[in-house]
């Protein structure tokens, strides 16, 4: 049987965790490779149906990362993407999804930070196994 190989979906922004991720990239650093990124404007652009929906579509794990605190490029946008995705963890525990949504801030010179938070996170789902919710997706 085949190793089970989660589907990650990492939210960007541009400003900060994009450049972070692409620093990893020119800087050669090695990170697992079955994690797809969507670049937003800001982190808080990602509304809670994003995830629900990228769930619902086969995701495995979701990582949103964004600048950090206080350094966002629209002043307090990632506050609240704080408070939203603190709440959506809670609502994913509640339904069983617990642990497949990771909220991250990396600025644009964290490459490495980058590479350790992606890998971790792909070994953590990894260890979850598939999202329930995926079945019927790969059917
Ligand atoms: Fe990066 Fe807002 S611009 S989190």
């Amino acid at each position: 049987m085949a190793e089970f190989e989660p589907n990650i979906l990492t939210f960007n922004c541009n400003w900060c965790s994009y450049a972070g991720a692409d620093l990893a990239g020119v800087s050669r650093l090695q990170y697992p490779t079955n994690n797809r990124i969507v670049r937003v404007m800001c982190s808080s652009r990602i509304e809670p149906t994003f995830i629900l929906e990228a769930l619902k579509e086969g995701a495995d794990g979701i990582l949103v990362t964004g600048c950090h605190i206080g350094d966002c490029h629209y002043i307090e946008g990632n506050v609240h993407t704080d408070e939203r995705m603190k709440e959506m963890m809670d609502a994913l525990e509640h339904l069983g999804l617990g642990g497949r949504l990771r909220l991250e801030w990396v600025s644009a010179a964290e490459g490495k930070k980058f590479q350790e938070t992606i890998t971790e996170f792909v070994e953590n789902i990894r260890a979850l196994g598939p999202s329930p919710l995926r079945k019927g997706v790969d059917d």
